[in-house]
């Protein structure tokens, strides 16, 4: 008998791009079950509350079969635990990415041993997405279709009361 194989994608989703997708599609390839986790980034100030994010992730993810959107209000590596996952699943952009990427890997590395970190490059048509950046071209009205999927798009409109 094979042993099931479970990621962990975290994330602050705030919100889910086209980029995060990416990672979590290529993620689900790899393993059996895979939980998109929703955590708290405290450099951080939300847009969303944790309950929207979780609606528009998993209105975004419903073709994946294998996915489970959670939100966990500790640390990674305890829901990590919790779900006994093999794996953290990290999207890398670029190289800007790489120094807070080691030392969140560090961190939880010491913290458990046992669960792995892994890197997906993320496609190229999306390495210059940011949420941080969908929020901002939204907020002034601009044309985020490429970015982010329909129902994100819409929720970004809702929010900024934009057009
Ligand atoms: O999408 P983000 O904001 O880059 O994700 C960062 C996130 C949420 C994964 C990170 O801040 C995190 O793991 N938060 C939970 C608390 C925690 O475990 N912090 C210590 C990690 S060293």
């Amino acid at each position: 008998m094979t042993e099931n194989k479970i990621a962990v994608v975290p994330g602050s989703f705030d919100p889910i791009t086209y980029g995060h997708l990416d990672i979590i599609e290529r993620a689900c390839k790899i393993f059996d079950k895979v939980y998109v986790s929703v955590l708290r980034n405290s450099s951080k100030k939300g847009l969303f509350s944790p309950e929207e994010r979780i609606e528009l992730i998993s209105g975004v993810t419903k073709h994946l079969d294998n996915v489970e959107v959670v939100q966990f209000d500790g640390l990674l590596i305890d829901f990590c635990q919790q779900v006994e996952a093999d794996a953290i699943i990290r999207g890398l952009r670029a190289v800007s990415d790489f120094e807070y990427e080691m030392q969140l890997t560090s961190m939880n590395r010491k913290l458990d041993s046992q669960i792995e970190t892994m890197y997906i490059m993320t496609n190229n048509n999306y390495s210059f997405i940011s949420s941080s950046i969908v929020k901002e071209v939204a907020k002034y009205g601009g044309k985020i279709e490429d970015i982010v999927p329909p129902l994100i798009e819409d929720a970004l409109k809702e929010k900024f009361k934009v057009q």
